[in-house]
Formats: structure tokens, C-alpha cells, sequence
């Protein structure tokens, strides 16, 4: 990228978000974020781009984070933005707690709307993808011996709603088993197919297993599913913000995700989707003052709440869309063939996730033969400032590590050198 190009990427991305809204003030109209992105120069896909991207995080000294997965960095731009509505709510808690944000709360929930081509009766803005499970999996009335399918690899937040929530009435929670290292979507989908049953009423599923980081071909699931009437719920935790996402071609249900992860919203923000003809089933978690709204809008409706965070989300929206989803897409399949494309070869390693790009994406587990992950986790952060996250189940002995956009291909080159250090 050219120097010029480059200053008025950064001076676009900052005057995006934090230029929109400024120091309190008693009107609305002051702290709107609705202000348009210039877009930027979508062709310039160099790596000088992405380092620009990445200066707009602000790490630990010596810190290499490879641990988005696990939970991801407001980028400065996002930062300065929340941390202004939080400013404006304090100088005035009441009025902006109670009203003077509604409009601004409605602009965020159609920023995340156009992010996944649906519309914002679709959306709620909740805190995390475990209240989303909770919500769906509290909100059915299932009979004894009704069947709900939850794959071996589910994250503990879309297990244990389930138990507690249905299981204790009598409920069938069915566990087929996924194979670690698929070579085709149908691999996975033929899983699903041989577990349903007439008895089968919901199949709740990830989008992207926290584990290997496998790719749940939720499109092929959720059409198989509709045919025989089962629901599908998707926990879009680890796949919000890393690719394009149009969540009614993906054709599930319900779809929960963690704003604060992929993408790098405040801390404590979810999305929640659910498809119009799919909402009746729903039961709010929290109900309060204005329950009987039959907008989705009664499944946030939480009294006061984490509004500052809530406007930020609208900010880390707005990051995302001026850099381009379609562009992060691409990045995130550039980045983990080239991780990829670094230690595939070398017989010391073994990639733990599978290959192709329909199933596989920016988390990547890697073993080294004959090392203890717990060990090479250890070395990694204590020798080399690289912050992964050890995968022990499913007998993967890998490390977990997610190729975020504030990644570089240098980051690359440092973590797999490490990685062939660690292993001699
Ligand atoms: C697949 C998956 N689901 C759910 C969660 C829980 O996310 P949260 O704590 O934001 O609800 C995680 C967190 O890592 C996850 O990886």
C-alpha cells in the first residue's frame, strides 16, 4: 500500500467510529453512530494492508496472539467508542438508560442485520452465545422421548442448557460422534442423517467446533432438517465476524453467537437470530416491563443493561464492514493455507483439523509428534510471547491457534518457527 493510501486508511477507519460520537451531551443526535464508512480500496489485499489492520490493535508488550478463539481484542477504534458511551451514559445515567438511546440501539441492530442479509425483526442484541443456548433450549415444550441431537464435539454452553433445561424432563439428548479429520462435507452430514429419528425434533449444532475447528456444514444440515420438520440452532460463536455469513441461505433456525470474539466487539455482547416463521417458539430468559412486546426485541428486554457495550457492538460493526466482509473472508482462507502450507510437509507435525476450505478456516490445531501439548503450550507462551490455546479431547494433543485479522503472515513465519524449535 502506498503511504498516502495508508494514512487515509487509518484516518477512515478511526474518523469511522470514533469521530461519530463525541463527549456527552443532552441531545441523541450528538451521540449517534449512524455516520457511513468511506469505503476503502477493497482491491488492495497486500500484506502492508493488513499490517495497517493490525495496527489498530494494541497487544501486551511481547505478547503473539493467537488465541481469538478463546476470545478476541476490541480494536482501538471500538475501544474509544465504547468508552465514550460509557462517558455519555455516566453523565446522565437516566436518560440515556431509559429512551434517549432507542434510536441508536435500533441503528446497531440493523448494522448487524445487513452484516448477516437479514432483517433487524430477526435480530436481538444479547450478551453471549451461552444465553442464546439457554434461550432456545429453555424455550421448547418437548415431550418425554423426544429426541435432540447434539454432536460429540458441542461446547459446554450448547450442552448444558440442554441437560439442565430438557433432559431432566425426560428428554433424549442423542450424541453421534464426528470424525476428527472429515475430507468432505457429506463426512459430517451423513453423521446427522443417521442420527435422526421420528423422534428427532431439534438438532442443535456449531457452526465451527471450538475444539479442531472443524466446519459444521450447517446449509446441508438445515435443509436435510427442514424436509422431516426438525428445528436447527446454530452456536455461531466461533464463526460470526471470521466469514461472510448470510444466515437465511445458511437456512437454520436460530442462530446464537459472541459478538467479543471474531468479532471483537466490548465485552459481553451477543447476536441472536431468529428466523421470522421460527420466533413463536421462542420464550424470553428475562422477562420485565414491556414482555408482552411480540417484537423480537422482547428476548433483550433485560431493564437497565450494558448499553455503552451494546452501542459499541454498532462500532465493531462498523470496523468490520469498512474493511469488508467479503475481504476478511478471503484473509481468513489466506491465512490458514499459508499456516497450512508451512507445516503440512514436515513429518514432525500433525494438523488435527481437516483440510478443505468448506469444512476448515482461521482455527487451526496443530500436534508435534510425540510432545505433550500442555508442555508446548507452555514453552510457546513462556520462550516466545505466543498465547494458544492446548486442545487435549478427542485425543487431539494440539495446539489451537486462531488466525484472526490482526494476524500477519510474519506472525506466521514466528509461530511456526517457534513450533520447529519447540519440536527438536
Ligand atoms: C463453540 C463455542 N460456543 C460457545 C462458547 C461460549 O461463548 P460465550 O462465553 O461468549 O457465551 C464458546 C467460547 O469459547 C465457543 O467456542
Amino acid at each position: 500500500m502506498k503511504n498516502n493510501r495508508r494514512r487515509s486508511f487509518i484516518k477512515k477507519l478511526l474518523a469511522g467510529t470514533t469521530g461519530a460520537i463525541l463527549a456527552p451531551s443532552f441531545t441523541a443526535t450528538a451521540t449517534n453512530n449512524t455516520r457511513q464508512f468511506p469505503s476503502l480500496d477493497i482491491d488492495d489485499t497486500s500484506e502492508a494492508f493488513w499490517e495497517e489492520v493490525k495496527q489498530q490493535f494494541r497487544f501486551a508488550d511481547g505478547l503473539h496472539y493467537f488465541n481469538n478463539a478463546s476470545l478476541g481484542s476490541s480494536p482501538i477504534p471500538v475501544q474509544e467508542a465504547t468508552n465514550t458511551f460509557r462517558a455519555t451514559l455516566d453523565s446522565f445515567p437516566s436518560k440515556y438508560m431509559w429512551g434517549d438511546w432507542s434510536d441508536e440501539k435500533e441503528t446497531v441492530r440493523q448494522k448487524v442485520a445487513d452484516l448477516f442479509t437479514v432483517s433487524k425483526e430477526e435480530v436481538a442484541i444479547t450478551h453471549n452465545t451461552t444465553e442464546g443456548m439457554n434461550l432456545i433450549a429453555r424455550s421448547f415444550d418437548l415431550q418425554p422421548g423426544d429426541e435432540v441431537i447434539l454432536g460429540d464435539h458441542e461446547h459446554h454452553s450448547g450442552t448444558v442448557p440442554w441437560k439442565v433445561w430438557q433432559e431432566a424432563k425426560g428428554i433424549r439428548l442423542v450424541r453421534p460422534v464426528l470424525p476428527i479429520l472429515p475430507k468432505t462435507v457429506e463426512g459430517i452430514v451423513s453423521v446427522y442423517r443417521d442420527a435422526i429419528t421420528p423422534r428427532t425434533k431439534v438438532i442443535s449444532m456449531c457452526h465451527i467446533v471450538n475444539t479442531n475447528g472443524m466446519i459444521l456444514p450447517v446449509k446441508e444440515i438445515s435443509e436435510m432438517a427442514r424436509k422431516r420438520g426438525i428445528l436447527v440452532a446454530v452456536d455461531g460463536a466461533q464463526s460470526s465476524g471470521m466469514f461472510d455469513i448470510d444466515l437465511h441461505d445458511l437456512g437454520c433456525d436460530f442462530y446464537t453467537a459472541s459478538a467479543h470474539k471474531w468479532l471483537f466487539s466490548p465485552k459481553g455482547i451477543g447476536i441472536f437470530y431468529a428466523k421470522q416463521e421460527s420466533q413463536h417458539y421462542l420464550k424470553p430468559l428475562v422477562v420485565a416491563y414491556g414482555y408482552d412486546d411480540t417484537s423480537i426485541r422482547r428476548l433483550e428486554n433485560y431493564n437497565t443493561r450494558n448499553l455503552p457495550e451494546y452501542l459499541g457492538l454498532g462500532a465493531a460493526v462498523d470496523f468490520h464492514t469498512n474493511i469488508g466482509k467479503e475481504k476478511i473472508t478471503k484473509r481468513s482462507y489466506e491465512l490458514k493455507n499459508y499456516f497450512r502450507s508451512k507445516v503440512q510437509n514436515n513429518p514432525i507435525f500433525k494438523l488435527k483439523t481437516p483440510e478443505s476450505d468448506q469444512i476448515s478456516c482461521a482455527i487451526q490445531t496443530l500436534e508435534i509428534i510425540d510432545k505433550d501439548v500442555r508442555d508446548v503450550k507452555k514453552q510457546l507462551f513462556e520462550n516466545y510471547g505466543i498465547d494458544t490455546r492446548p486442545m487435549t479431547n478427542f485425543g487431539l494433543n494440539s495446539v489451537r491457534v486462531s488466525f484472526a485479522i490482526f494476524i500477519t503472515k510474519k506472525d506466521i513465519d514466528y509461530l511456526v518457527g517457534a513450533l520447529e524449535e519447540i519440536a527438536v
